[in-house]
This record gives C-alpha cells, sequence and structure tokens, in this order.
C-alpha cells in the first residue's frame, strides 16, 4: 500500500559540534539519504545562548543542563529538516541511544561517539516537537557562517 501524505512527518535533526568538528556531517547526512528521507533544510550555524536554551527548554531544571547549552554552543552545528513517512521515529532509530555506549553497533551513536556529553547528533522525540525545534536555527537570521569563519574552529 502507498503511504498518504498524511503519514509524511518532518523532523528536525542537528549535528552537533562534536559532529561537525569530527568532519562526519557527510557520513550522517548520508545514512538519512539512504534510508530514503528527504533532505528539506540544511544550514550551517552557530546557535546564540538564548536560542539553545529554547531548543532544550524542557532540560531546563537538570543538573547537566548548563553543560549541554555551553557544549551546543561550542562551535557551529549543521541544522536540517528531513521530510518522509515515519521520519520522526526512524530518525531516533538511525540516531541510537542517548548514552552512546547503550547505542547499538549501526547506530549513528553506536558507530560514532562514546561519551552522552559529546553524542554528535540531535533528532526530535516527537513530531510536534518537531515542527517547534525545525523553525528556531531556520528562522533566525543572524550567525550564518562562512567558509572563512568555519576554518576557525577546526583543531
Ligand atoms: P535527551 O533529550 O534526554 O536525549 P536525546 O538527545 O537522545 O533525545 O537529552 C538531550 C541531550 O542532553 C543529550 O543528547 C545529551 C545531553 N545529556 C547529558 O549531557 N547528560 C544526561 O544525563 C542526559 C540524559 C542527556
Amino acid at each position: 500500500l502507498v503511504a498518504s501524505m498524511e503519514d509524511v512527518e518532518e523532523t528536525y535533526i542537528m549535528v552537533k559540534p562534536d559532529g561537525v568538528q569530527r568532519g562526519l556531517v557527510g557520513e550522517m547526512i548520508s545514512r538519512f539519504e539512504k534510508k530514503g528521507f528527504k533532505l528539506t533544510g540544511l544550514k550551517l550555524f552557530q546557535c546564540p545562548q538564548e536560542l539553545a536554551e529554547e531548543h532544550y527548554k524542557d532540560l531546563k531544571s537538570k543538573s547537566f543542563f548548563p553543560k549541554l547549552i555551553s557544549y551546543i554552543t561550542s562551535g557551529p552545528v549543521v541544522c536540517m529538516a528531513w521530510e518522509g513517512v515515519g521520519v520522526v521515529a526512524s530518525a531516533r532509530k538511525l540516531i541510537g541511544a542517548t548514552n552512546p555506549l547503550q547505542a547499538e553497533p549501526g547506530t549513528i551513536r553506536g558507530d560514532l561517539a562514546v561519551q552522552t556529553g559529546r553524542n554528535v547528533i540531535h533528532g526530535s522525540d516527537s513530531p510536534d516537537n518537531g515542527k517547534r525545534e525545525i523553525v528556531i536555527p531556520f528562522l533566525c537570521n543572524k550567525n550564518i557562517l562562512s567558509v572563512y569563519d568555519y576554518s576557525r574552529f577546526l583543531i
């Protein structure tokens, strides 16, 4: 049976600063492309603190929140919108568990990361959060980085 347009969802995927610095952007995009999802938005972005706090607002009371915000704002991130049937839950499966040591081999975090605090990628946990999170970078007109700016973050 062919899926109807009503089944098509959109999710927000963000390659975190360590993923960008380690040169893993293409590897991660490739996994979503090969699965069959459609890239509908892409932006290299230095996330200002207030937008990082907005993005992670549900975690504000957690002890790790300050470290999480300084990590996310520490360098450029690659913000993406991906579209497809069941893309929200499927992207979470492709990404793997929050703690990369518990993420299954074959998942992005399982293959490419070790620490929870450096887990290379974000994916929305619900269609509603997908819609909420996508607008944060794409409606912000500040901080679009050039290739020259990006080179400052290379280690
Ligand atoms: P969370 O939304 O629980 O996980 P996920 O990214 O898998 O949806 O947490 C958001 C991020 O916060 C997570 O990717 C890494 C960071 N984090 C910590 O640094 N320490 C922790 O104990 C947890 C649960 C998350």
